[in-house]
């Protein structure tokens, strides 16, 4: 019989490309999102590239009696945790609901969760939590240091989750420490699709591609990197959604032997990186994103902004060993991508050209 797993945030960006990658592998897959930074079209999206079902509620995960509703209904063996609020800007003029939402969500989902016994959980994590990284590549061991309110948000619930595994050896957890998300799935029908301006580059740079901005604005060249833009680590969304996808079966295989008591993995519970192990920096990746889509474009320079750091990808050495994971796709495909869901998407999901309904995807 299919295992189940439950997906929240299952309509964004990372979740949905996931539940793609988990639907493929054979899991039966439930979803929930409150739809805040997402489209219902999402759902119809996915069952069409899957040709399997995925059960969703719009639904939130700070609603507890929802969730033990659903979680009665449907067998759950373990949870993707995704749902959150993402935008550092609006973390800074609005914490509080970054910590409801983050926070406070998480700690309702954790008591939801145990109130039923289901205590396999994978956590979507950030390398914001290691704030100005001292030196490259990062590893897991890095010191931790928060710059904002979303970065706080993720090192507290890192914390709870620690705190929990502590109290209670069943729990199994995995955190996931993401880099920077790029890319769309490859048949075009999903990709990430921001309210609002882009707050991350290759969404930007795609924008600006299909017209929709004038330019891109790069904020310091005179940094100590090899061109003097930023550098980061960016990692196809697809190569993150089969993360998820070993995490779960490393968190699954658990038997006690491999436990060890070292800072990544400990009773089951671990931490990891999912990066690429690859600098790029912001000329390097708006030259790829011209290649690929074979569009010019227009760039700016301005001042650095308070708070970016020169340089930061991840070392991805302890998930190759944990999860037997490595990112596999690299820039070029990542662009590719991006732009052929951009280009047969202008307008994000909400494209009249492109609008499936559900009954046109499952025909
Ligand atoms: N994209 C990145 O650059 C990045 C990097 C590191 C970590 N993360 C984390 O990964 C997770 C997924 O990110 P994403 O890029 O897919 O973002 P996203 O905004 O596309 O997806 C998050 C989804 O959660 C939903 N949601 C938010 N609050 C909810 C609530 N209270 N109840 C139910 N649903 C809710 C939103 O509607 C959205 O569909 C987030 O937790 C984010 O913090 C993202």
């Amino acid at each position: 019989m299919k295992r189940t797993v439950l997906v929240t945030g299952a309509t964004g960006y990372i979740g949905s490309h996931t539940c793609v990658c988990l639907l493929e592998a054979g899991w039966q897959v439930i979803g929930i999102d409150n739809l805040c930074n997402s489209s219902p079209q999402v759902i119809a999206r996915i069952e069409h590239i899957t040709g399997s079902s995925l059960p969703f509620y719009q639904s939130d995960v700070r609603d507890y009696a929802a969730l033990c509703a659903l979680l009665q209904r449907h067998a759950v063996t373990a949870v993707i945790h995704f749902a959150g609020l993402k935008a550092v800007g609006e973390s800074v003029s609005q914490p509080l609901d970054y910590f409801d939402n983050n926070v406070g969500g998480s700690i309702t989902l954790l008591r939801a969760l145990q109130s039923r016994n289901i205590k396999n959980l994978i956590f979507s994590s950030s390398a914001t939590v290691y704030g100005e990284p001292q030196t490259v590549p990062i590893t897991e061991t890095a010191p931790l240091s928060v710059t904002n309110p979303y970065g706080r948000s993720k090192l507290m619930i890192e914390q709870v989750l620690t705190d929990l595994a502590q109290s209670d050896p069943q729990w199994r957890i995995a955190t996931l420490r993401y880099f920077n998300p790029a890319g769309a799935h490859e048949s075009g029908l999903l990709g990430e699709d921001p309210r609002g301006t882009p707050n991350n580059l290759m969404p930007y740079i795609a924008q600006v591609a299909i017209g929709r901005r004038t330019h891109l604005s790069i904020y310091g060249d005179d940094y100590p990197t090899a061109d003097g833009t930023g550098v980061r680590d960016y990692i196809h969304v697809m190569d993150l959604a089969r993360g998820h996808l070993a995490a779960l079966r490393r968190l699954l295989a658990h038997d006690g032997a491999h436990a060890n008591t070292n800072t990544v993995s400990h009773n089951g519970c671990f931490t990891v990186n999912l990066g690429t192990g690859h600098g790029v920096s912001v000329l390097q990746a708006v030259r790829a994103f011209e290649q690929a889509s074979g569009r010019h474009i227009a760039v700016r320079f301005a001042a650095r902004r308070p708070g970016d750091v020169a340089s930061c990808y991840a070392s991805p050495a302890a998930a190759l060993q944990l999860l037997d994971w490595q990112a596999e796709k690299n820039l070029q495909q990542m662009c590719e991508d991006q732009w052929r869901w951009q280009s047969a998407n202008p307008q994000g999901f909400d494209s009249s050209a492109t609008s499936l309904s559900p009954t046109d995807m499952t025909e």
